[in-house]
């Protein structure tokens, strides 16, 4: 497996790649690799003749007093894991490499889509996820770039900004993995204590309350979103950031489960803000 930090190096060895008639598939990530991560490079290799994985934590997508120096990071630990799953290069360029000295171009997706949700507690997280996510883009220039549906709202930001900006290649949505109780693999869970860990999972057990009370017949958002908060509020814990349940392409709000809707909810658990969400189609 190779190891590239340099953007010029990247771009030289997709070119080459390329060159040879081989497909790119590009793995975005901030590293600290769980299955989640692997998962999606799984796809790729399923899909594309090579796989890049970007090892990342982007500067420009934390916002003052968030986690950006406490992330968890293990960069041996990570090329151990992407080397077992058959990454063929990891690119983790140094934030100074990313965002050189005069760096002053930002790529905002606007309206509902970012506004929304994590943009609604998180102003700015968007900017940044879609900025570095163009550069990569631009850089490893992929035939598929794949992102996980646990980042419901980023996927629909990156697809909306591919589109927008006519950016090639295909960009391709990973389902959620998930612990066996159900909690969403996430690099924040190292930040749960033990008693926390055991009640993060009421966030998803919410919302398969929900998929049930869907299928149910109960198709009222307001209904569904106060059992969603009865569940949650078991957790001694566990502080609502939000609860939403929206049309899943647009993220417009809507009153009843119609079509294809994403039931999606951010949560702390003590200090650690995770998200999940699920959709439901009736
Ligand atoms: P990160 O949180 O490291 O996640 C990298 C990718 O893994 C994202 O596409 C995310 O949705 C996916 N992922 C995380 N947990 C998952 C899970 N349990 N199941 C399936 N996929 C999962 O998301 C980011 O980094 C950054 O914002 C990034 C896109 C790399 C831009 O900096």
């Amino acid at each position: 497996m190779d190891f590239i930090t340099n953007i010029d190096d990247m771009r030289d060895y997709s070119r080459k790649a390329r060159g040879e008639g081989r497909t790119i598939g590009l793995v975005p990530t901030m590293g600290y690799l769980h299955d989640g991560h692997l998962s999606l490079a799984r796809a790729a290799r399923e899909e594309c003749d090579i796989v890049v994985m970007s090892i990342f934590v982007n500067p420009a997508q934390f916002g003052p007093g968030e986690d950006l120096d406490k992330y968890p990071r293990d960069m041996e630990r990570d090329r151990r894991l992407a080397a077992e799953e058959g990454v063929d290069v990891i690119f983790a360029p140094s934030a100074e490499e990313m965002y050189p000295g005069g760096y002053a171009t930002y790529v905002e997706v606007s309206g509902a889509l970012t506004e929304t949700f994590c943009g609604g507690s998180r102003p700015r997280h968007f900017r940044g996820v879609a900025t570095v996510v163009a550069k990569l883009l631009n850089i490893v220039a992929p035939d598929k770039s794949y992102f996980g549906q646990k980042d419901a709202q980023q996927a629909l930001v990156i697809k909306r900004m591919a589109g927008d900006l006519n950016m090639p290649g295909e960009i391709r949505i990973v389902p959620i993995v998930r612990e066996p109780d159900g909690l969403a693999l996430s690099s924040r869970n190292t930040y749960l204590s033990e008693d926390e860990r055991r009640q993060a999972p009421g966030i998803f057990r919410s919302l398969k309350r929900a998929e049930e009370l869907a299928s149910a017949g109960e198709l009222s958002a307001a209904r569904i979103k106060e059992e969603i908060r009865k569940i949650l509020r078991q957790g001694r814990d566990i502080r609502i950031d939000y609860i939403e349940i929206v049309d899943a392409d647009t993220l417009e709000p809507v009153e009843t489960v119609k079509g294809n809707t994403l039931v999606a909810i951010a949560a702390f658990v003590g200090k650690t803000r995770l998200i999940d969400n699920v959709v439901i189609s009736s």
